[in-house]
């Protein structure tokens, strides 16, 4: 539910803008009050009559309007609300938030405001697809943006792809997620997921089978209780979840580095599975057959161990670390063993044998090891086994 809850609407000038009004409607039904601004090109496609009456309020459009400055200054506006949404985000609007640009009322209220901002972006696929809108949008989820789609599907222009503006009840969930007053809320949570990538040479790398989904499922269910989460994940088969602060990395190093420079938490959760070694002699350049029939040797340097370097820190350790075991062997045993010796508060051990069908499946079956003892969970979902962690977590911090 969002009573009481006060969400300033931008809507881009995008094919898409006309799915706003019915997302202003699902908003209003949920209690929430919808302020809207309109960009010059969005009213090429939605009325501000239109926008206005299925608001009920005034549609704001001109920075330089100055009867709405005398009645509420730009900076009031873009503060006054306990969300920002910006649905459709245009290709133009993540342009010009990557860059800082205030050129006028949308892009100044993007640069003033001190609150959470949720972008739907939509726009055709190959524009969704160039590597500008991708570089933005890496920078924008860096940035803490959250973000909701875009889902995938038949586009106005005819094409195929992703693109479509999610669906107004998604973003719904996910203004629902950002605003989420859970037991959660208030707390820092990071959550490591997906594979690392180790490069052998610009076009080879060494990887893992890790889909990344029940590190994004465990994000989402802190989320859900109010946590604001940094994600920080390697390339993964998911998309991350909306509603959380999202950092993409390739190597273990980069993994670190991001975990470092995201500390202090309240609690850490490190769902990915790393690498353990990295190529020391990974070439700059593509490695070649020769014609000798002799094969490449490469050799092997340790990574850095996250989870340890965090559960061990002597100061702005997170109240509770919780590491990951994927075993194939003695699950249980090795993972005790790994808590002891990595020093973090739980370990969520599972059994990744290939007959599991676990790793890359949709369900977990999982023991929590912790000073208590073992806890052994029944075969669930993964978004089951996020939701029950997410619990425990709330309640270890609570
Ligand atoms: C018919 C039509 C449909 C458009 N649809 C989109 C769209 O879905 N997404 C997008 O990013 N731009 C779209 N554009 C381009 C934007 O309208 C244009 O980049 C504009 O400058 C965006 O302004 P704004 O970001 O201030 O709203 C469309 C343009 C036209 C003429």
């Amino acid at each position: 539910m969002l009573a009481g809850k006060r969400i300033l609407l931008i809507v881009g000038g995008g094919i898409a803008a006309f799915k706003s009004l019915d997302l202003i409607r699902r908003l209003r039904e949920r209690g929430a009050t919808v302020t809207p601004v309109l960009t010059k090109a969005s009213e090429e496609f939605v009325t501000p009559l239109s926008t206005s009456a299925l608001a009920g309020q005034k549609v704001y459009r001109d920075l330089f309007d100055l009867t709405d400055e005398a009645e509420m200054g730009h900076i009031e506006l873009s503060r006054a609300a306990n969300l920002v949404v910006v649905a459709p985000a245009t290709a133009d609007l993540m342009a010009k938030m990557t860059a800082g640009l205030a050129n006028d009322l949308a892009s100044t209220l993007l640069m003033a405001t001190d609150k959470r901002v949720l972008i739907a972006p939509a726009m055709n696929v190959r524009m969704w697809e160039h590597p500008a809108t991708q570089r933005n949008l890496a920078t924008l989820q860096g940035d803490g943006i959250l973000t909701v789609g875009p889902d995938v599907g038949d586009m106005a222009c005819g094409e195929h792809g992703p693109g479509r503006m999610s669906e107004p009840l998604a973003i719904v969930d996910a203004v629902e997620a950002a605003l989420a007053d859970g037991p959660l809320k208030g707390k820092h949570v990071l959550v490591t997921s997906g594979p690392t990538h180790e490069p052998i040479d610009p076009v080879r790398y060494i990887a893992n089978r890790s889909s990344g989904a029940q590190g994004t499922a465990i994000a989402r269910s802190l989320a859900a209780l109010g946590a604001d989460v940094t994600f920080i994940t390697g390339p993964a088969d998911v998309s991350p979840p909306s509603g959380v602060k999202v950092v993409k990395v390739q190597t273990a190093r980069e993994m670190k580095d991001a975990v470092d420079a995201a500390l202090p938490a309240d609690a850490a959760v490190f769902a990915a599975a790393v690498a353990d070694w990295r190529v020391e002699n990974a070439s700059g350049s593509k490695m070649k057959k020769d014609g000798s029939g002799k094969a490449p040797a490469l050799e092997f340097a340790e990574n850095p161990d996250i989870l340890a370097g965090v559960s061990q820190l002597k100061k702005g350790r997170p109240k509770l670390v919780v590491g990951f075991a994927a075993e194939t062997d003695d699950v249980e045993a090795n993972a005790t063993a790994k808590r002891k010796r990595k020093g973090c508060d739980w370990i969520v051990a599972n059994d990744v044998s290939p007959e599991t069908g676990i790793m890359g499946g949709s369900e977990n079956a999982v023991s929590v090891i912790s000073d208590q003892g073992t806890e052994v969970w029944p075969r669930l979902s993964k978004d089951q086994v996020a939701a029950k962690l997410a619990k425990r977590i709330a309640g270890a911090l609570a």
